[in-house]
């Protein structure tokens, strides 16, 4: 279950209903999906075949239908990043700028974790999203974010998209201190 920091003071937020709730005040759509679907030789695997995401992809075909009827997308596939990813450091720095797309960036974490860092409201600030397996996280579309490993640095997660253009990832200009 994902855990909440707020960055400017440390407030940790915890337990599915806390949870819930900060992030619908925030604008940021969450739900759970259940982890036990996936079979036992892809929970711990990081470096991913086309077989191996085939798989994924066809363990939450209903999900993954049901949420893009739900939501709009289109096309989805799966992201596994690790370690074992070549240019994982160049990778890493890129997906660490602070960002905003002109469609909302969803992400159904299937393994391992990571973290998206979200620009809140006035008073609140960034706020570290913490996800782990079963967790489901859309940032809503012009919303300030950025995305990196935590310490497993390991992650596999199925992405959806309305648009690949909407995808495009728009640089935005933060002060450092208020990251
Ligand atoms: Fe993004």
């Amino acid at each position: 279950m994902a855990v909440i920091r707020v960055r400017n003071n440390g407030e940790i937020i915890e337990g599915q209903e806390n949870v819930h709730a900060f992030l619908e005040e925030q604008g940021v759509f969450f739900e759970r999906w259940d982890t036990a679907k996936l079979p036992e030789h892809l929970v711990e695997k990081f470096d991913l075949s086309d077989t191996d995401k085939a798989e994924i992809l066809k363990v939450y075909d209903q999900d993954i239908r049901s949420l893009a009827k739900r939501r709009g997308y289109v096309n989805w596939d799966v992201i596994a990043l690790s370690d074992q990813t070549p240019n994982i450091e160049e990778l890493l720095k890129k997906f660490e700028q602070v960002h905003t797309h002109t469609d909302d960036e969803v992400r159904i974490i299937t393994a391992g974790h990571g973290i998206f860092i979200v620009k809140g409201d006035g008073e609140t600030g960034y706020f570290n999203i913490e996800l782990e397996a079963g967790d489901v996280i859309s940032v809503p579309e012009h919303t300030p974010h950025f995305f990196t490993l935590m310490d497993d640095r390991q992650v596999v997660a199925v992405r959806l998209f309305i648009d690949t253009d909407g995808w495009v990832a728009h640089p935005y200009e933060e002060k450092e201190h208020q990251i």
